[in-house]
């Protein structure tokens, strides 16, 4: 059986984040998409090298182009910064064109603003590296987005797809457990929402305890000048 563990992709471009994050060790890559780089108000391309050199894994970098031949050369572009840039491109026909064009170059495409299976299904034909469901986007409009991982997990299941389902769009913990529920490869997780994982109020509450209870044996188990080792 193949070692199969969830991969946790940080969901900024905040290179402060990205650092302190990537310093837990438990960050396999970034993306970003030209929202999350208009707010850091930094140049795109300097931002992705910098990115780039904060983690090993894959980084998002979105092409803003809209047509095949300009979508082609932005990935191509972006693909020189650095060996972990993964060439993201939306789920458009232009976009596949371009995902199946840089994929054969033998660069990892993202493909992103998935909101349905029969889209994913094509993404996958199209050679994708990954594929970006928006579960947040869907809940927003009344539709469940993990039905939708359920749904591109079982169609990939059926075949031997290189794509790997990277669960986007995630707006708290629950979206992050559902996906692993559902066995996703990826989530993506904006860096509050990673905070919340591990923050818990018994966890807390708890830890306070035990202290105040270890203070009162006025032991250390490091050995200090009273108590040698
Ligand atoms: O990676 C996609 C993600 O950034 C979109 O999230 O919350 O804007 O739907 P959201």
């Amino acid at each position: 059986m193949s070692e199969r563990y969830m991969k946790f992709f940080v969901d900024t471009a905040d290179t402060a984040e990205i650092a302190n994050l990537a310093s837990t060790g438990l960050v396999d890559g970034v993306t970003t998409n030209p929202s999350l780089v208009a707010k850091t108000g930094k140049d795109f391309l300097e931002v992705v090298r910098e990115i780039c050199g904060l983690v090993d894994g894959p980084v998002s970098a979105e092409v803003t182009a809209t047509d095949f031949p300009t979508m082609l050369a932005e990935g191509r572009h972006l693909a020189k910064i650095a060996d972990n840039v993964t060439i993201k491109v939306p789920l458009t026909v232009d976009g596949l064109r371009t995902c199946k064009a840089i994929s054969d170059d033998g660069i990892m495409v993202n493909v992103t603003l998935c909101f349905s299976a029969a889209q994913a299904l094509l993404a996958a034909k199209a050679g994708a590296s990954f594929i970006s469901p928006f579960v947040g986007r869907l809940d927003d409009i009344g539709i469940v987005g993990t039905d939708l991982i359920a749904d591109i997990i079982q169609i990939y299941a059926n075949y031997d797809f290189p794509t790997q389902v990277l669960v986007a769009s995630v707006r708290g913990p629950q979206h992050v457990i559902d996906a692993a529920k559902l066995g996703a490869d990826v989530v993506t997780v904006p860096p509050g929402v990673i905070r919340a994982m591990y923050n818990h109020p018994l966890t807390d509450k708890g830890l306070t305890a035990f202290l105040a209870d270890w203070e009162k044996t006025g032991q250390t188990i490091l050995p200090t000048k009273s108590s040698p080792a």
